[in-house]
């Protein structure tokens, strides 16, 4: 499936900001959930239409709304939570779910500790995390999903590394990704670069 860079020059700008070390807790957090917010732009833009009758001040119309696309938007804990508000501004009416995985410090192999979601399997699952690194995160979050009944999955990161991709991609070869940047690699403890650090860390003000 296919892979969809948001270069939109409003996201390359705030991403810019972001990536900044300067950048305070406060302004990143704030940044992310604007992104998140742009990026449910483009990645809402397949949703099919339907026409109800209405009426304008001046006359009767079929107007376009979205036909009943039921959305659950689940972040992987914790740095995936930064991106929920943004989405959930233009989707209200969206679920959310959770799963939990950290990467242990000395191996990079992602640890799982919580999985919560809501009734409904049909729903299009939005899976929030803003760093593919090596993939190994949203790997594991995909196959859970999947193994739980959900085979609508779209992921939805900030930065990536290619290797990330070609993971996710090869492992999930059905999963959309969309991303506001795809970087130049890792460095060797798997850290994209140029990247933005520890994104859970900056979200939350943890070290
Ligand atoms: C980060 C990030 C991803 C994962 C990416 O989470 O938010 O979930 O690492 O790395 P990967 O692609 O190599 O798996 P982290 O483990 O730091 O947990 P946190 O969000 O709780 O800080
Ligand atoms: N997790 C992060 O938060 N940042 C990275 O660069 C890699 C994994």
């Amino acid at each position: 499936m296919a892979l969809h860079i948001i270069d939109h020059p409003l996201v390359q700008h705030k991403l810019s900001i972001m990536r900044d070390k300067a950048t305070s807790t406060m302004k990143f957090r704030e940044l992310l959930q604007e992104i998140a917010m742009l990026m449910g732009y483009e990645i809402t833009r397949d949703f099919p239409l339907t026409y109800e009758d209405i009426e304008t001040p001046l006359m009767p119309m079929r107007a376009p709304k979205i036909a009943g696309k039921k959305v659950v938007i689940v972040p992987i804990l914790r740095a995936g939570l930064g991106m929920v508000e943004g989405l959930t501004r233009l989707m209200p009416s969206a679920r959310i779910g959770h799963i939990g995985l950290y990467r242990d410090e000395e191996t990079c192999n992602p640890v799982f500790y919580y999985y919560k979601m809501p009734a409904g399997k049909e729903r299009l699952v939005l899976l929030t995390d803003p760093m593919l690194a090596t993939g190994g995160s949203a790997c594991d979050a995909i196959a859970r999903l999947k193994a739980d009944g959900y085979a609508h999955i779209r992921l939805v990161c900030l930065v990536a590394s290619p290797q990330g991709v070609a993971k996710v991609q090869e492992l999930h070869p059905d999963v959309d990704i969309y991303l506001a940047s795809l970087d130049e690699g890792l460095n060797e403890k798997n850290y994209i670069l140029p990247g933005l650090g520890d994104a859970g860390d900056r979200i939350f003000g943890t070290k």
